[in-house]
């Protein structure tokens, strides 16, 4: 099978060979991009004089006929042609004759891959970032219905002092919020145009670079063409990026899995979000939570083999380089996937309520509230903090709970103590009281969620 570059060839490659250098099982994703990059290339060429009007237009006609049949999925892709850059041109050969071997001109497959990709990665980001605004309104919705919703905090995973549910769901939220941020300013990158950077060097045609970045909608264009078709840290940002918002996803799968459990039940899960066994009759499983929390192995695994891919390559261009695509393609599966399962998962689970309070009466996580008091009354932290010590040793000695104490025992630990510490370890008065800016109090929790919704505006 004679190859489009065959005429410095005297011998063809096995198929068995082509097949393993050959991208066309995956990068036939890009055939949109592929298509839309070489219409603004051909427009250029014209517009530049660089080839002839009528020449122009067979070459538009063609490709836009290529278009409508990969909108339909009516185009067959073939290894012998390596790539989607091959195919497509090859396609447009077979349609309006040899003048489509014009398209190519000035122009290489190094700067044609890196344009779909910044084409590919712009349209998915704005997915992303549009996917990560609904998870964040879902969020905001749940939280609004639980400001007064008590549970306990952790640290160590040993409960700390109680706190509201929503301010637990809006910590999420403000992840979410640095993630939006981050993938929206990494598009400035991503928004740059390689296009007509050539193979490395540039071309000798009269291109005009400019014209053609704008015809994509790219903000600007690469300032080196060495740099142009050798950069891939759009692509290793989207990773990163996509890996912190993954460990954020890991973390609520986590905390998720455990509330849904026996141990817990704080939550429960929505059946169409949760699976049975095949076995055990009595099961239903987090399965989307722990999915999650097991996909997040596989995105930092993409940027980890990317990073790997490009650290010892020299410039320019290098076919370790077509390595970038398949990860990009599976975290963008991945993220999107994950952003709306979790959505969902979240609007649709029940809260348990009255659980999650009972849980805040059986602990010591009002344990601080009486340190404080006695500092209020004039008693250093320090010594509040033995005297309280050892009231909660005794309770456990006794198995009771601070509530549980008579007031003689408190006058005894010390006679600071009065008969309104009983409403002050209240876990809702624990709760309410913290109400110092970014706090649990539920004044603070509402106007942080005040603060949430003008984000979303
Ligand atoms: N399929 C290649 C890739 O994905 C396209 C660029 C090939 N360029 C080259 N000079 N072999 O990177």
């Amino acid at each position: 099978m004679k190859k489009l570059w065959g005429g410095r060839f005297t011998k063809s490659a096995e198929a068995w060979v082509d097949e393993f250098s050959a991208s066309i099982s995956f990068d036939q994703l890009l055939v949109e991009e592929d298509i839309e990059g070489s219409l603004a290339h051909v427009k250029m060429l014209g517009h530049c004089g660089i080839l002839p009007q009528d020449e122009v237009e067979q070459i538009i006609q063609g490709l836009e006929k290529l278009r409508m049949k990969a909108k339909n999925n009516e185009l067959t892709f073939s290894v012998q042609y390596e790539d989607i850059h091959l195919n497509i041109e090859k396609m447009l050969i077979d349609e309006i004759g040899p003048v489509g071997g014009k398209l190519h001109t000035g122009r290489s497959r190094n700067d044609q891959v890196a344009t779909d990709m910044h084409l590919y990665l712009r349209k998915e980001v704005k997915d992303i970032l549009q996917l990560i605004r609904e998870f964040q309104k879902v969020l905001i919705e749940k939280a609004e219905n639980h400001i007064e919703t008590i549970l306990p905090g952790y640290t160590h995973l040993q409960r700390a002092q109680p706190i509201s549910f929503a301010h637990h769901l809006l910590a999420y939220f403000w992840m979410l919020e640095r993630d939006y941020e981050r993938f929206h300013e990494s598009l400035k990158r991503i928004n740059l145009s390689p296009l007509g950077a050539g193979a490395l060097a540039g071309t000798t045609f009269p291109i005009d670079r400019h014209y053609s970045a704008q015809l994509l909608g790219f903000e600007g264009i690469y300032e080196n063409s060495l740099d142009a078709v050798s950069d891939r840290d759009f692509i290793l940002e989207f990773l990163s990026h996509a890996s912190i918002l993954m460990m954020h996803l890991s973390r609520f799968s986590e905390e998720i899995i455990l509330w849904s459990s026996s141990e817990f039940q704080f939550i429960e899960l929505d059946d169409a979000f949760a699976t049975g066994s095949s076995m055990m009759p009595q099961k239903k499983n987090p399965d989307m939570a722990e999915l999650i929390r097991g996909k997040t192995g596989r995105v930092y695994g993409h940027l980890i083999g990317l990073l790997t891919v490009l650290k010892g390559l020299p410039l320019t261009y290098n076919k370790d380089l077509q390595e970038d695509k398949e990860g990009m393609f599976d975290t963008v599966t991945t993220i999107k996937g994950s952003l709306k399962i979790f959505a969902k998962m979240v609007e649709t689970m029940t809260v348990r309520k009255e659980v999650m309070e009972k849980t805040t009466k059986e602990d010591f996580s009002n344990a601080t509230e009486l340190a404080d008091y006695l500092v209020t009354k004039g008693m250093p932290f320090r010594q509040a903090h033995e005297v309280v010590g050892k009231l909660v040793l005794y309770c456990i000695q006794e198995g009771k709970y601070l509530l549980d104490l008579p007031l003689s025992v408190y006058k005894e630990a010390s006679d600071l103590f009065a008969e309104d510490i009983y409403e002050v370890l209240k876990p809702r008065t624990v709760v309410a009281r913290r109400n110092s800016a970014g706090g649990t109090g539920f004044e603070q929790v509402r106007k942080q969620l005040e603060k949430a919704r003008k984000v979303l505006e």
